[in-house]
């Protein structure tokens, strides 16, 4: 019998690469939540931009231009991913072009208040599991339990490297080491809702953990938060 956790809101927060997205998927699994990826709406508005020409070869962004057209834009999750519109985005998005233009756009207020009101509506109903940079800092500051998670530089590197080598992309590796130093810096010194711990987190190092350790890691905080004692049977 799986073990009986309560409708919560579960923010997991960290660097890039830190495993965040496979981490929460195999939690919302386990226990039926919903899963939300923030960043994949940052990214979807990432694309957007870059697709309409309001990010210039020097990476300046025509700000006037995407406040205007935010409103409209239909950013949506269904089972494959990330859609925009009808059309799935999923894989658009993970590009090493995407992912060194979304750090600035990222930045922008205007843009994080629409992707917060965004998950906010996403979210409704609870039983939800999300991460990101800032889930339990701004978004869901009142979140039951947070995460924040962390690893060694070189080991998130060579993770997302062999995520892009997996999906056919041939990059360099020291380019994506570049791109996550780079994003980390901008995300932890950013003026609006900036990358850090919500004091209330609990941190979770797993660059030495397996997926099985990293659940069977939730679990005992998970027990020892909410009291459960029921021993818990795991998928995994
Ligand atoms: O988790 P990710 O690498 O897909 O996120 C892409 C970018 O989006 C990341 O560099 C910072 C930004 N982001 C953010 O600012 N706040 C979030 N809650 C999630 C992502």
């Amino acid at each position: 019998m799986l073990m009986n956790i309560p409708d919560i809101i579960i923010a997991v927060d960290g660097f890039s690469s830190t495993g965040k997205s496979s981490f929460a998927k195999m939690v919302a699994k386990e226990f039926s939540f919903l899963y939300l990826d923030s960043g994949a709406m940052y990214r979807g508005v990432t694309l957007f931009s870059m697709e309409s020409g309001w990010i210039d070869a020097g990476g300046k962004i025509d700000e006037p231009s995407l406040k205007a057209a935010l409103p409209a834009l239909d950013l949506h999750f269904e089972a494959d991913g990330l859609h925009m519109g009808e059309r799935c985005i999923e894989k658009e998005i993970r590009t090493l072009e995407v992912s060194s233009h979304v750090s600035p756009v990222s930045a922008i207020p205007f843009v994080r208040s629409w992707v917060d009101e965004r998950l906010h509506a996403f979210s409704e109903g609870g039983r939800v599991i999300m991460d990101g940079r800032d889930i339990g800092t701004t978004v869901f500051p009142n979140a039951e339990l947070k995460i924040f998670m962390v690893a060694d530089e070189m080991v998130r590197a060579q993770r997302r490297y062999d995520e892009m080598v997996a999906k056919g992309e041939s990059p360099k590796l020291e380019d994506v080491l570049n791109n996550l130093k780079e994003r980390d810096y901008i995300d932890s010194h950013r003026e609006t809702s900036p990358l850090r711990k919500a004091d209330d987190a609990y941190v979770m190092d797993n660059t030495h953990m397996s997926f099985h350790e990293e659940l069977v890691w939730v679990l005992g905080v998970i027990q020892g938060k909410f009291g459960i004692l029921e021993a818990p049977s795991l998928k995994w």
